[in-house]
């Protein structure tokens, strides 16, 4: 049976990046094999890495967690818990900190990317990714769901893991990242398709937010970036702007890329856009109706959450428990 772990920030609501990306893999995970086990947190403690609001984080974390229950996610299948309420992450971030170096942090693409929009570069914004390695190897996680875009990341954890191993023994498993194969794992901005979709975009039109209502998401689509041919194709390197919505409607509508295509023959890109804004409102409708439910009751929200932190606890302090003896620490006999 495979330990799956994956992370999601709290950032700003759920997006079609994030949805098509990494949830919807959850999902599938989810329903595939009951022998699994699947753990998912709310990384609240990456998201002070970047400056932020205090009370717009509170809330943000339980919209987050509204939202994940809207697409599907059940607690009684995974474990689903805000990261802070976990101490051993921060443990674990710290003893891992002394396994990597300097040079290796700085030359991810996020890090460079991050670090470039604040004049002086916070030390969580560096250590971020050691952080993400010590969520993944607190739960012994085996397959960690993810974007193409956290690939590096993953790497690191792979090669803490390693690295702890040689030093102290086997203890990690060396984790596999599941990331699409297709273009999902890789959704752009609609605004700007060098960048991916991204709840930091400082251009909100670009990101389709799972709460958002069907004008903002027929506005949005409606002027999304195309290009000057009329006719709809799909080849995300000359035509990235509608291929990008190609890809959104078919994973929407379950169908692959050459029937959306084939379907949409005899449309121009300005219909075509009408159309995978209909299935996209028509595929987030009910999500969208189930966070307002889940959001009108925050008090259920919050007890399911320490329900989980309560799960992953156990997880987490027998992990630590092993790793301070392999390294030396404290006085167990
Ligand atoms: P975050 O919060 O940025 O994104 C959550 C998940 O959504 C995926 N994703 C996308 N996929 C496709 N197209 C996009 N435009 C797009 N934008 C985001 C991400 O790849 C991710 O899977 N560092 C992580 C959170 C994290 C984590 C972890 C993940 C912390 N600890 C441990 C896995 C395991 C992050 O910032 O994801």
């Amino acid at each position: 049976p495979r330990k799956v772990f994956s992370g999601i920030q709290p950032t700003g609501s759920l997006h079609l990046g994030n949805y098509l990306g990494a949830v919807r893999k959850w999902l599938q995970m989810q329903e595939q094999n009951s022998s699994d086990s699947i753990t998912i947190c709310i990384v609240d403690m990456h998201s002070i890495t970047m400056p932020h609001n205090p009370p717009m984080l509170r809330d943000n974390i339980f919209t987050m967690a509204a939202t994940l229950l809207a697409c599907g996610i059940d607690p009684a299948k995974c474990t689903l818990f805000v990261q802070s309420a976990v101490l051993e992450h921060s443990e674990l971030n710290w003893i891992l900190s002394s396994l990597t170096t300097m040079p290796r942090l700085a030359q991810l693409p996020q890090f460079k990317e991050k670090s470039r929009q604040v004049r002086d570069v916070p030390l969580g914004l560096y250590v971020y990714p050691v952080l993400q390695a010590a969520d993944i190897m607190l739960y012994k996680a085996t397959h960690v769901p993810v974007g193409i875009d956290q690939l590096q990341h993953i790497q690191l954890a792979q090669h803490l893991a390693r690295n702890f191993n040689g030093r102290y023994g086997e203890l990690f498993p060396v984790c596999t990242p599941v990331i699409e194969q297709d273009d999902g794992s890789r959704v752009l901005s609609l605004r700007d398709v060098s960048k991916k979709m991204s709840k930091s975009d400082p251009n909100p039109k670009g990101t389709i937010n799972l709460a958002d209502s069907p004008e903002q998401i027929k506005e949005k689509i409606k002027k999304a970036v195309t290009d000057f041919t009329s006719d709809i194709s799909y080849d995300p390197n000359t035509r990235p702007g509608v291929s990008n919505l190609v890809n959104i409607h078919a994973h929407v509508t379950n169908s692959s890329i050459a029937t959306v295509v084939e379907e949409a023959k005899t449309l121009d890109t300005g219909r075509y856009k009408e159309r995978v804004a209909d299935a996209v409102i028509e595929h987030l409708r009910p999500i969208r109706e189930q966070i307002d439910r889940h959001m009108a009751n925050r008090k259920e929200l919050s007890y399911m959450l320490e329900m989980g932190a309560d799960r992953a606890r156990q997880v987490a302090q027998q992990t630590m428990l092993e790793v301070k003896q392999r390294l030396g620490l404290g006085t167990y006999c």
